[in-house]
């Protein structure tokens, strides 16, 4: 597990019907509050992204749920913020126990973030029935490329033992410095050629030599995603109510 990193080239080799069923049985071991989830696939090599010979769509699935209530004669009352709150944790433990099966089968995977962002488009390729909301994609396939493991915060930035600490300049530069200096030797965005762009008045002072990770991610969610309405317009359509809550 601490050799994890994320594949995004793939070779041709196409993972056998076992090989995919295993690791899909691997992800159902997780622990799990509802198995409130479903995974899709598509095998469609030309549109994965990434040519990855397997594409998995995590939901949050509460569809089937509500049909196994109906059979019992419940109907369900729990609101939607506590069940989206679980069915994510039921979902994200599933596929990352995939991701470790995979790799234990010389597999590697990379996860995609913005299939909620784009859930109706998801639902009405798959032909999702409403309250089932695609959550994240995985790629999936035998690995093309060997990139190095990437950083991580110092595990004393990340472990609070029973008390959560104060933290003060030195423990943030500290963990800062980790993670920037990690990247920059890799030369990881450079090689990516990709610098989120500054928006408004502020002006470009960075370049591949010391833009990092730090830098990276203050970028995205310092001007990114301001307001909750796109979320919910895509959560509605499939038929979650947050405003309700
Ligand atoms: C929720 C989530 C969304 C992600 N979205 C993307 C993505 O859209 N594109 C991508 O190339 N990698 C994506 N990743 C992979 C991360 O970039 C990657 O895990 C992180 O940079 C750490 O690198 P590593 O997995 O190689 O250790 C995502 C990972 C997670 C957990």
């Amino acid at each position: 597990m601490l050799d994890h990193r994320s594949i995004r080239k793939y070779t041709d080799q196409t993972p056998t019907d076992e090989t995919l069923k295993a690791i899909v049985r691997a992800g159902q071991q997780a622990p799990f509050a509802s198995q409130y989830y479903s995974v899709l696939l598509s095998r469609n090599r030309k549109r994965n992204p990434f040519k990855a010979p397997l594409l998995f769509t995590i939901c949050v699935d509460s569809h089937k749920f509500e049909l196994i209530m109906a059979r019992r004669g419940w109907k369900l009352v729990a609101n939607d913020l506590t069940l989206l709150f679980f069915g994510i944790q039921d979902a994200a433990y599933m596929a990352e126990n995939m991701v470790v099966a995979a790799r234990s089968l010389g597999l590697g995977s990379c996860f995609l973030g913005n299939a909620m962002l784009r859930a109706d488009k998801i639902a009405t390729e798959y032909q999702l029935p409403k309250r089932v909301f695609p959550l994240v994609q995985l790629t999936m396939g035998y690995p093309a490329e060997d990139p190095p493991p990437r950083p991580r915060y110092p595990t004393e930035f990340a472990l609070f033992e029973d008390k959560y600490p104060e933290l003060n300049a030195r423990m943030v530069s500290k963990a800062m410095k980790q993670m920037d200096d990690g990247y920059l030797a890799q030369d990881y965005y450079r090689k990516a050629r990709y610098m989120i762009p500054l928006k408004g008045h502020r002006k470009e002072t960075f370049t591949y030599d010391n833009y990092s990770w730090t830098e990276h991610i203050c970028r995205k969610w310092g001007q990114w995603y301001p307001q909750p309405k796109e979320m919910l317009k895509q959560l509605e359509k499939r038929g979650f109510n947050l405003s309700a809550c």
